[in-house]
């Protein structure tokens, strides 16, 4: 059976009245795609920061493989350097072109020399078809292409696992299939990603499991093909059909 690469048991995260996640458990292993959706400000964002350990959980543990992430005296900047994020609201240096954007991290984290994090970078850019663009600066860039450096600057660390935070939401529709394509052809290779996405028709060819959250918390989980035919919840079918025709519309 494929190892768990991250997880975490019994999560909490509480913002004084605010109970952003609770008591939630999930494992992401070797090679899979998790999908998390669901409505606007149900957590899911907490969930994966903390996951990622960009947040520091109220209670509960986060292992990458199999180590204690909450325990005290780990070495975090080392074990956030693992774990590669794409975040919703695309944020570049707008003073760094796009290989400086990507190198950055290489540089400074990974303390690679200036030639090696240069080649490096160059890979990651060509993995997401931006090497033609590796010169320019983010103001130079559409939305889309941004969100490519985003994910390069993420895959340049050869992370093992990359969670990516609803990466198409903010770009407009017409931008959203070039970022999407990019994921399809890193699900193909085998990445091992958590992604929160309401592209619906993207999570049901991608995902090995989806996982439905509302209030913080795991309401439903399974296959792709449960959430199309037969949810079993109100909450998540009502999503669900929302969701369907939304993406019909569009
Ligand atoms: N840094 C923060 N400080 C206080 N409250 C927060 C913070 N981040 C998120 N929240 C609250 O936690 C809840 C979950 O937010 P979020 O994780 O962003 O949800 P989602 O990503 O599903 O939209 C919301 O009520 C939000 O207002
Ligand atoms: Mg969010």
């Amino acid at each position: 059976m494929a190892e768990i690469v991250l997880e975490c048991r019994n999560l909490w995260k509480i913002y004084g009245k605010v109970v952003a996640v609770r008591d939630v458990s999930l494992g992401i292993k070797e090679g899979e795609i998790k999908v998390l959706f669901g409505p606007s400000g149900s957590g899911k964002s907490t969930l994966a920061r903390c996951l990622a350990m960009l947040t520091k959980p109220t209670k509960g543990d986060v292992f990458l493989r199999g180590e204690c992430l909450t325990r005290p005296g780990v070495d975090l900047n080392k074990a956030r350097a693992r774990i590669g994020f794409v975040f919703q609201h695309i944020w570049l240096f707008n003073h760094l072109t796009a290989l400086g954007n990507v190198m950055l991290g290489l540089r400074r984290v990974l303390k690679m020399s200036k030639e090696e994090a240069e080649k490096r970078a160059r890979r990651a850019l060509r993995e997401v078809r931006m090497e033609e663009w590796a010169d320019h600066y983010p103001a130079q860039l559409s939305g889309g292409q941004q969100q490519r450096v985003g994910i390069a600057r993420a895959l340049a660390m050869d992370p093992e696992i990359i969670i990516l935070d609803e990466p198409t939401s903010s770009l407009d529709p017409e931008l959203t299939g070039e970022v999407i394509d990019i994921l399809r052809e890193l699900a193909k290779k085998g990445t091992t990603m958590l992604i929160i996405s309401h592209e619906m028709l993207f999570n049901r060819e991608v995902a090995d499991e989806m996982i439905f959250f509302d209030e913080g918390r795991i309401v439903e989980r399974g296959p792709p093909d449960h959430f199309f035919t037969m949810p079993k919840t109100d909450r998540a079918r009502r999503f669900m059909e929302r969701l369907i025709k939304q993406t019909a519309r569009d």
